[in-house]
């Protein structure tokens, strides 16, 4: 898959990329990223990207036309352009699964105020991370690669994405335990020692249930 970022902050992704999973998918070609920055598009003699609102209004807007012109030389047929906004759809693991499928995303990042409202016609998607505004569509851009990388075949072990929370029946993951089995006092289940496969399966099975009772009841009466 490819993924091309636009930004007006390259320097925010100086590293983010460079590490564990995401760098392995990249080393075995599994992923591109590339990050462009759209004021190197800017017609405007002074490099502007943004301005004022028309009818006024507090903060700049950033303008359609490098957006455009960075967006039209990436794109082609099979590009799916995800427009990162407060006001987009809430994104969910499902979307993840779904966009892991795709060939080539092109994520633009607003930023300031807003952006012209033009621009949301190069759009096939808009995305949310969640009710709350972050300074730019930066983080969110981060938060999706790093969500979409892992679900790409062969970036890790498939079976780890069935064990995912928020997987296919929209419970939370089930606990787990490593070495010592008496940590402080507080001991590792018994039937995780017991070697019964089929009562660890039920167990891990009915804490799923359990924890999201718990921590997410919303999450049981989901839509997919
Ligand atoms: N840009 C600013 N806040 C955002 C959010 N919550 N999701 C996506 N893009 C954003």
């Amino acid at each position: 898959m490819k993924i091309d970022i636009l930004t007006l902050f390259p320097n925010m992704f100086n590293n983010i990329f460079e590490e564990s999973i995401i760098r392995r998918a990249k080393d075995e070609k599994k992923i591109e990223i590339n990050i462009h920055n759209f004021r190197d598009f800017t017609t405007d003699p002074h490099n502007k990207v943004d301005d004022t609102p028309y009818g006024g209004g507090a903060g700049m807007v950033l303008m359609p036309q490098p957006i455009f012109d960075c967006v039209e030389s990436l794109r082609n047929e099979n590009s799916k352009v995800i427009l990162l906004t407060p006001s987009g759809i809430p994104y969910k693991q499902k979307m993840a699964y779904d966009l892991s499928k795709e060939e080539h995303l092109i994520i633009i990042c607003g930023h300031y105020e807003g952006f012209d409202e033009r621009i949301r016609t190069l759009a096939d998607l808009e995305i949310s991370i969640g009710d709350y505004v972050l300074t730019g569509g930066e983080i969110p851009a981060m938060v999706l690669v790093d969500s979409i990388t892992r679900l790409i075949p062969g970036v890790i072990n498939e079976r780890s994405h069935l064990e995912d929370s928020f997987n296919e029946n929209y419970l939370l993951d089930y606990p787990t335990y490593t070495k010592p089995r008496n940590f402080r006092g507080m001991e590792v289940p018994e039937v995780l020692i017991s070697g019964d496969h089929k009562k660890i399966e039920e167990y891990r099975y009915n804490e799923s249930i359990r924890k999201t009772k718990e921590l997410r009841p919303d999450l049981l009466g989901e839509d997919k």
